[in-house]
């Protein structure tokens, strides 16, 4: 679908108000397949204009028309909801479990980034710059559910987002990984408004985010894995013939003062398939410098021009330098080095919000406009 061809799908946003929710609206605003039709969030800000309930962290102002429009209760019989062709989630995980589901039953499409349904086997769980192939199993969930159009797709964890974009680019170059080690430093801005307490993360780090490092581990072979020739089953990364197994990945989780981008420390062991020579360093920067994803072939609004930005200074990727790249869309790579432990270590940085939520839904949506899978 061209931006000029067709007329814009009506959207919803439920936990509109929230830090991923505000996102969604600035990002959503100005968009040229989506049109914002309704807003959702709690019953505190329900009934009320979005404007006035709302405590806006980003450095745009509101948009005008979002301003007086009001904030409905996360129902699907809530004004607005019935109309929209795709309804984006940024809802808590321990509310967006039902809510979500009652939008499915109400043959409502929803995008999201709640945990809850990432390990469903009927639902995808899709970085639009890795796997879109997995929406694939869409028509799989409808026809289970007996749902003639409503279907969930979710989105990673944000720091799974910015893992995986480059071990794609590895997978695609030199065959399957074996094992992966990661440490992040997760900024404040990833556990929502208003996170935590100043007295806490300013001057300091803390190591440890409750779940986190179950959801990188687990979420990492989903996403690079694949789906059974029906199109019903995941793989877990165990390729057709099922001969390979999952990647080992083994993470450590760190909340530090920086507001918004997660950067990871990452060592990668590849899989030593019949003494195959493992490749250079310079072979290994190629790869991530001219990675190329089905969400790029296919020029949706949202694709980054690079997926993965290269960086060759020896102090980057840095958060406040660059986590604004591609418009937040992209992952930053640096410092690639040889692993005397594993095979190459490298820097990644991912901004949160955007790739790490937000955008993510948005592009997966796109996508999925693209192949035909919302009219
Ligand atoms: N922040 C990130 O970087 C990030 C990245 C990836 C994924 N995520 C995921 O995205 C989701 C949202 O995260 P966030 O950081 O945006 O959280 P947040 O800032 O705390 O916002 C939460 C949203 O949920 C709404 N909400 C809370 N309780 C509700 C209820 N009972 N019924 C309906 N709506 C309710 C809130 O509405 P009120 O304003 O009315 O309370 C608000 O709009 C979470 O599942 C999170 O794990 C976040």
């Amino acid at each position: 679908m061209s931006s000029s061809d067709k007329k814009q799908i009506k959207v919803g946003i439920l936990g509109a108000t929230g830090t991923v929710g505000q996102r969604f609206i600035q990002i959503l605003s100005t968009h040229p397949y989506f049109k914002i039709h309704a807003l959702g969030a709690s019953s505190r800000s329900a009934g009320q204009e979005y404007g006035k309930v709302t405590k806006w962290k980003l450095n745009t102002p509101i948009p005008e028309e979002i301003k007086t429009k009001v904030v409905q209760e996360c129902k699907p019989t809530a004004e607005g909801f019935a109309e929209c062709g795709v309804v984006f989630s940024g809802l808590d995980h321990d509310v967006a479990g039902d809510i979500e589901e009652a939008f499915r039953q109400s043959n409502l499409i929803i995008f999201s980034n709640a945990k809850n349904y990432r390990r469903d086997p009927l639902c995808p769980l899709i970085v639009p710059l890795v796997n879109p192939s997995h929406l694939s199993i869409i028509e799989h969930q409808k026809k289970t559910l007996g749902l003639e159009k409503g279907f969930i797709v979710t989105n990673a964890n944000c720091s799974t987002t910015g893992l995986v974009v480059p071990l794609a680019a590895l997978e695609k170059s030199f065959g399957q990984l074996e094992t992966v080690m990661v440490t992040t430093l997760q900024a404040i801005s990833g556990s929502g408004y208003p996170g935590v307490p100043s007295l806490d993360i300013l001057d300091n780090v803390v190591p440890f985010i409750s779940g986190e490092e179950e959801k990188i581990e687990w979420e990492t072979n989903k996403i690079l894995g694949g789906l059974n020739e029906e199109k019903t089953e995941f793989d877990l990364h165990l390729n057709e013939k099922k001969k390979l197994k999952s990647i080992n990945v083994s993470a450590t989780t760190t909340r530090v003062p920086v507001i918004d981008g997660h950067t990871a420390s990452v060592s990668v062991k590849f899989r030593n398939i019949n003494n195959i020579k493992k490749p250079t360093i310079e072979e290994i920067k190629k790869s991530f410098k001219e990675f190329k994803c089905e969400a790029q072939d296919l020029n949706v609004p949202s694709a980054p021009k690079h997926a993965i930005v290269l960086h060759d200074l020896p102090d980057r990727p840095q958060p406040r330098l660059d986590r604004d790249l591609h418009n937040g869309a992209c992952v930053s790579v640096g410092r690639v080095r040889p692993c005397p432990v594993f095979d190459v270590k490298f820097i990644c940085l991912v901004d949160n919000v955007r790739l790490g939520a937000a955008t993510s839904s948005i592009m997966n949506a796109e996508i999925a406009v693209e192949k035909g899978l919302i009219v």
